[in-house]
């Protein structure tokens, strides 16, 4: 190989190595820091209570509504739980328009959220909504409300099942008004605005649905141990013993049942090591948060999920570019390349994150998918051989990272609950477009669980890792079906 193109995309590729002894010593702090979120507040991993005491078995059953923000979508559903493991379910999903995310009110974007719910209810559950007009303008006080439960993957300071305040806004959304508020009580008023038959009950991460819905679909014994997701953010949930969570006892208005001894906690570890005392840092990963909308924040999460891994590229990839001595995207005597001025490439996330795995997937020797993709996400035209060769080695060598990094929260998990030192499967749902589509993510995440000493070998063949697709919208709707049958979980 060895162009000058070739031997400076290695040279920055290296710089993404994360070896074992990296892994080991992230596993130690993580075990100290959420030891840390269990007994106080304020803590830099949330280890955010959830008020949710017990995991399903797959007998529930019931029809419920499920809505889901926390992306670029917003996904309205209803679920029938059949009560044999499986369900089916109808959605809608929407695109959150950019305004709404970033700089209107919390009036607008949850009026925005309250009309999707509307439009769905009179598409696919309209004797329902007739019926209840029809209640009101008979004056029959009798309700017969929907349950919903209300997945908000962001971090929420929960109070009971069905209340929680904004903690801070992620991945791009900033709606400041929002922050402090309980969204239950915003999505409810913005509902009875409009008068619908709905009641928001619970109150959901997608983390702690994706957990939900995984035992529910596949449970076995010993039950799902963690729900986690690898998408436009990065979060898990877990069963921790209530005799852990000491910062419970401090918290004077939680209402819960205590008879499984259990709850499951959202750790919000996207912001494990915001002071990045052992996260690995590039040039790159210091000047993506430099100039985000959260700088110091989320900063696991800027290493790992989807987000991030495209401007992390990005980034890598202009660096290579301005290069004059290597000039990737430069013409030269063998290609015509070109890159508009106007192309994304010069933007801002301007890369999305499906491209990495679209490199990453592509290992023919013309490379004729990623000449391809750079054309479509990009618009960069007649991209070389060498080209293409330099953008594989950094997206392999930042998506590995990513998946390296991601052995760490679930590593330190497995030894703290010491779940690992029975014969037992361990069982882990995930969800989220990275791990399902960025080539071996697992593997490489597989692979650093090893190097982690009391894992080792014999521990990660104990862990059972299943996507659980949809699982954020099943999720609420067995945390719902939860809320709607056991008033103990309400806050007053
Ligand atoms: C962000 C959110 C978190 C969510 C995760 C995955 O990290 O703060 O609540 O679970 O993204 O969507």
């Amino acid at each position: 190989m060895s162009s000058p193109l070739l031997t400076e995309a290695t040279r920055i590729a290296r710089d993404f190595d994360y070896p074992a002894a990296e892994v080991q010593r992230g596993v130690a702090e993580y075990i100290r820091q959420s030891n840390e979120g269990l007994a106080k507040e304020n803590t830099t991993l949330s280890q955010i209570p959830t008020f949710v005491t017990a995991v399903p078995n797959g007998t529930e059953k019931g029809l419920y509504l499920a809505v889901d923000l926390g992306g670029t979508n917003f996904r309205v559903c209803s679920v029938q739980l059949h009560g044999d493991t499986t369900f089916s379910l109808t959605q809608s999903k929407i695109m959150i328009p950019r305004e709404l995310m970033a700089s209107g009110t919390s009036k607008d974007l949850f009026t925005f959220l309250a009309r999707q719910i509307e439009a769905f209810l009179r598409i696919h559950h309209n004797e329902h909504f007739e019926a209840h007009q029809r209640r009101r303008r008979d004056g029959n006080e009798e309700e017969d409300l929907f349950d919903l439960g209300f997945t908000f993957s962001f971090p929420v300071r929960q109070h009971g099942i069905n209340s929680g305040t904004l903690i801070r806004w992620t991945k791009g959304f900033n709606i400041p008004d929002a922050v402090g508020h309980d969204v239950c009580a915003l999505l409810q008023s913005a509902i009875d605005d409009l008068d619908l038959p709905v009641r928001v009950a619970a109150l959901v991460n997608d983390t702690v649905g994706t957990l939900m819905a995984r035992s529910y679909t596949s449970p076995g014994e010993t039950g799902t141990l963690l729900g986690a997701i690898f998408g436009t953010g990065t979060n898990g949930a877990y069963v921790e013993k209530l005799e852990n969570i000491s910062k419970l006892q401090s918290m004077k208005d939680a209402h819960y049942d205590t008879h499984t001894g259990e709850m499951i906690i959202n750790a919000e570890w996207g912001s494990f090591d915001n002071q990045l005392g052992v996260l690995p840092c590039t040039v790159y990963d210091r000047d993506l948060d430099a100039d985000s909308n959260n700088p110091g924040i989320q900063m696991f999460e800027k290493r790992v999920s989807g987000m991030f891994l495209g401007e992390i590229l990005r980034r890598a990839l202009l660096d290579l570019h301005n290069n004059a001595s290597v000039g990737l995207f430069k013409s030269s005597t063998t290609s015509k390349v070109s890159v508009p001025s106007d192309s994304l490439f010069y933007r801002q996330w301007g890369l999305d994150t499906s491209l990495l795995s679209i490199v990453e997937a592509d290992t023919t020797k013309e490379m004729k998918d990623i000449k391809v993709a750079l054309k479509d996400h990009l618009n960069i035209e007649n991209a070389s051989d060498e080209d293409c060769q330099a953008v594989k080695i950094l997206t392999h060598a930042i998506g590995k990272r990513a998946a390296r990094l991601s052995a760490v929260p679930l590593a330190a998990i497995l030894i703290h609950t010491g779940k690992l030192n029975t014969d037992d499967i361990v069982d882990v749902g995930v969800d989220g477009s990275v791990v399902e589509y960025y080539p071996n993510f697992e593997g490489h995440l597989r692979d650093a669980l090893r190097e982690v000493p009391e894992v080792g070998p014999a521990g990660e063949k104990k862990v059972r890792i299943g996507i659980s697709k949809d699982g954020s919208g099943v999720g609420a709707a067995l945390i719902a079906l939860v809320a709607s049958k056991d008033e103990t979980m309400h806050a007053p």
